[in-house]
């Protein structure tokens, strides 16, 4: 775990900040075109408020009764009754378009975090088991919460870019109208300040990247922590431990620090230098002498406001490219995952005749074989021993067996076919395997057994009890009920390695591959494993990479694969005679069992 480099496939910087928000956007288009509408009518109200207040304060200042208007396309005489009226109907409008301003954004935001984890889970099931494997500890489940958080915080933001633009627009415009001298500098300084503070902008861009990675990192050891928790503690390496978290968390905290600093900083400049502007703004009319008192009034009031909706925008622009990372993120791991989905074959599978491997060869690594042109067929019903020295090749051989891998070159052939053609579904309905080590869920033994399959009672109960763990489980207080995972302490190794093998047996599998069933067990487990199999022996194709000779008894025939190439494949008889690894390896085992007994 130390000082590893988390690659997580590749987050590039993007020519466009906005490629990367349209997709998260992209199918919510009928709020956002009421959030449009619902922000540029709330900016006309508003800007007709403030015009109107600020020409009846003007006339109340004058001491008229009617507030007579004549400027851009207004011509009023009015009462200043009226006017008042027409100005608290249109707040009135305001106040109620804040409905969707407030509502919009926040079930887009809410969608797009949803549509997130939906689209990355849904992705992740579908990747290839190279790319699963590959996957770092922690990696998903830190896209799908922290990243996927901060990219919906994205999405957020955009809303209220969009609001904060269009009502900026409305803003000037309605400036315009009043005052156009005034307005048009304003508009011009403050376009010109936005350009001004891009930098600013693509480095809050840089840091969020940055900070994106950072917490990658922090979850990936964190989980790794978890996992190797017990050996932390045996070998007193806590202190060590913990000085390399707290590393990770004093970059995240120093990142995390300097985002915020830029996403307050520039909108907080930016406010200060609008003031300046406007001052300037005002200086010019001074100098041209245009203007009617009312009408003034009324463009400042309308710029102020403008060049808060400015801030607003410049301030969301900022924290929209602070989340992009996050959103590239999510979405590069998504690609990634969908790019390694593996075909699906359609031609149905009603059952396996013959399993051959023709020539196949696999490598991890260009230029290391794993797998060097390994040819073996077999038919259904086969009991068939994998031995060979560790790293020989055995577990990858059987996840190709499994079609979890495909390999490089050389042909898998089912039933005489290509095995890839055949339907992903037929196929994993045929094929069951129990991993080197057990992985339960944290749920009952009866779920752990049915694993998410449509499997009644009876059949869980048939397969525990093939699998010698019925007896265990009914000695339980709980019996089927008993809650048992990767952390409870109810079940021993074997009784976990004994529960994994009922729920491969559970869906009455055509092939069952065992991937060293027993190289960890106490001798009580290994024996009911060893009569579970010879009890299923004949019933249908078996698999077992066997650490121990015992386990070779039972089965038929054996491949010897020895640095990846098939050294011998034939019965235990004759290789006594033939294979030089299997008589070594048998004449450790019998010094092993006199040196015991
Ligand atoms: N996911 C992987 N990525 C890269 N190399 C791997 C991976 N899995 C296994 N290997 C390498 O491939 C070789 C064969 O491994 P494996 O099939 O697990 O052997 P066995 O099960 O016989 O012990 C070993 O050298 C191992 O280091
Ligand atoms: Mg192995």
């Amino acid at each position: 775990m130390i000082l590893r480099r988390m690659g997580t496939g590749g987050t590039r910087p993007r020519a466009s900040a906005w490629s990367s928000l349209r997709p998260l956007l992209g199918d919510r288009r009928s709020s956002i075109v009421g959030l449009a509408l619902s922000s540029v009518l709330s900016g006309i109200t508003e800007a007709a408020t403030l015009a109107l207040v600020a020409q009846v304060a003007a006339t109340l200042v004058d001491g008229a009764k009617r507030v007579h208007v004549d400027v851009g396309p207004l011509h009023m005489n009015e009462a200043i009754g009226t006017l008042l009226a027409l100005a608290l109907a249109l707040s009135v409008v305001r106040l109620i378009l804040q409905v969707p301003i407030s509502l919009l954004p926040a079930r887009i935001a809410a969608q797009v975090q949803a549509r997130l984890r939906e689209n990355l889970f849904d992705a992740f099931t579908r990747a290839s088991w190279a790319v699963k494997s590959r996957d770092h500890e922690g990696h998903l489940q830190d896209l799908v919460t922290n990243q996927v958080t901060q990219a919906a915080s994205g999405a957020l933001q955009a809303t209220a870019l969009l609001v904060a633009l269009l009502t900026f627009l409305v803003m000037v415009i309605s400036a315009l109208a009043l005052n156009v001298a005034v307005a048009l500098i304003v508009l011009a300084a403050a376009i010109a300040l936005f350009a001004l503070l891009r930098p600013l902008n693509a480095l809050g861009g840089r840091v969020a990247r940055a900070l994106s990675q950072a917490q990658m990192n922090y979850a990936g050891e964190v989980g790794e922590a978890i996992r190797v928790a017990e050996e932390t503690d045996v070998f007193g390496v806590a202190a060590v431990q913990r000085s390399q978290i707290d590393r990770l968390v004093a970059r995240t905290r120093d990142l995390f620090s300097r985002t915020q600093l830029i996403a307050g900083l520039g909108p907080n400049v930016y406010q200060s230098l609008v003031y300046l502007i406007l001052v300037a703004g005002l200086a010019a009319v001074y100098e041209t002498g245009a203007g009617q008192f009312g009408s003034l009034g009324a463009v400042v009031l309308l710029l102020v406001r403008a060049g808060g909706y400015g801030r607003q925008f410049q301030s969301s622009y900022l924290v929209v490219r602070q989340t992009l990372p996050f959103v590239e993120r999510v979405q590069d791991a998504e690609r990634r995952y969908l790019a390694s989905s593996p075909f699906a074959g359609a031609v149905p599978l009603t059952r396996v005749e013959t399993l051959a491997f023709k020539d196949v060869s696999f490598a991890y690594l260009p230029d290391r074989p794993v797998l060097s042109k390994v040819s073996f067929k077999v038919a259904g019903g086969e009991a068939i021993g994998i031995v060979g020295p560790s790293g020989a090749g055995k577990s990858t051989l059987v996840q190709i067996l499994l079609r979890l891998r495909a390999p490089d070159s050389g042909r898998y052939l089912v039933n005489g076919d290509p095995a890839e053609q055949f339907a992903r579904e037929d196929w994993q309905r045929r094929v069951a395997c129990v991993p080197q080590e057990p992985r339960l869920l944290h749920a009952s033994v009866a779920d752990n057994i049915r694993f998410l399959r449509d499997l009644d009672d009876a059949a869980v109960q048939r397969a525990a009890r093939l699998a010698g763990i019925h007896e265990d489980v009914m000695g339980w207080s709980d019996g089927y009920d008993t809650i048992v995972g990767p952390r409870a302490d109810a079940v021993s190794g074997g009784q976990q390695q004994r529960i994994c093998l009922a729920r491969a047996l559970a869906a009455e599998p055509e092939i069952l591959v065992l991937d060293e069933p027993t190289s960890a067990l106490d001798p009580h487990s290994e024996r009911l494993i060893q009569e579970s199999l010879a009890a299923l022996k004949g019933e249908l194709t078996l698999f077992v990479v066997a650490h121990r000779m015992s386990t070779l008894d039972m089965c038929e025939r054996v491949l010897v694969l020895v640095d990846g190439r098939l050294e011998a494949f034939d019965t235990v008889d004759r290789l006594r005679l033939d294979s030089s690894y299997y008589r070594s390896a048998s004449a450790l085992a019998d010094g092993v069992s006199v040196a015991k007994s």
